[in-house]
């Protein structure tokens, strides 16, 4: 018994003096560009996946027309996200190649078919667009939007994978011609003054 308190004190005593000194000198590069140890690598996605799913798995997914959440969602994902997630057609961007970890390509990854799949993958996609995550370049966007507004990015995220350069263009052009939202206002009123020759009080620049 002695012996086992002592092996295992000593074997404490050893991690706390390598992490101590791993910690306090220096040693480790915390560079971007200094990639993890393969097992490093695999354990952190190991935990991220679990503490993920701990969390989104009692979310309900809600019920929303696929003409919503396409144009809503296709403009916030081209407002926010393309720099980092890029789009269908667009090339890689100079942010996007200097991310580690990498930010996943959207438009690059097959659409789920299977029903459980999709609604387990949507639970954790709307968990990570509102909360982030930490020690990555994903922003928490819940801060900012709500809750329906997130799960039609979450939706039409998971529609980008068998979309098309022309297709998500046309999504973008239709909400900028329909919607009137925060970020593409300019667009918007500019197109109004084109379109309609009778202006009604409504209308007003900020
Ligand atoms: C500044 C860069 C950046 C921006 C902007 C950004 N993301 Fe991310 N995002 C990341 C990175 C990096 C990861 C991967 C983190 C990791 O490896 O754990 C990620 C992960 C995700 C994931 C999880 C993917 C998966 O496979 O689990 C989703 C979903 C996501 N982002 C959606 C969005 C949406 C929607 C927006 C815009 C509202 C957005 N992101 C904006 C960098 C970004």
């Amino acid at each position: 018994m002695k012996t086992i308190i002592q092996t295992i004190s000593g074997f404490l005593l050893i991690v706390a003096i390598i992490g101590g000194y791993i910690t306090s000198t220096g040693v480790y590069n915390i560079a971007a560009t200094e990639k993890h140890w393969l097992i490093t690598e695999k354990l952190i996605e190991w935990m991220r996946n679990n503490s993920i799913a701990a969390r989104a798995n009692a979310l309900e997914v809600p019920i929303m027309e696929e003409a919503e959440y396409l144009t809503i969602g296709a403009a916030h994902y081209d407002a926010m996200c393309i720099i980092c997630h890029l789009a269908p057609g667009e090339e890689s961007t100079e942010l996007a190649q200097g991310l580690y970890p990498q930010a996943p390509v959207f438009y690059q990854r097959k659409s789920l078919t299977e029903a459980n799949a999709i609604e387990t993958q949507a639970k954790a996609y709307f968990w990570v667009i509102k909360n982030g995550l930490k020690m990555t370049a994903m922003p928490a966007w819940g801060l900012t939007h709500d809750n329906e507004t997130i799960w039609a990015m979450t939706f039409f995220v998971q529609q980008l994978g068998s979309m098309t350069a022309d297709q998500y263009r046309n999504l973008i052009s239709m909400h900028e011609n329909n919607g009137d939202h925060e970020h593409n206002h300019h667009d918007h009123n500019r197109q109004n003054e084109h379109d309609s020759h009778h202006h009604n009080g409504s209308h007003h620049h900020n």
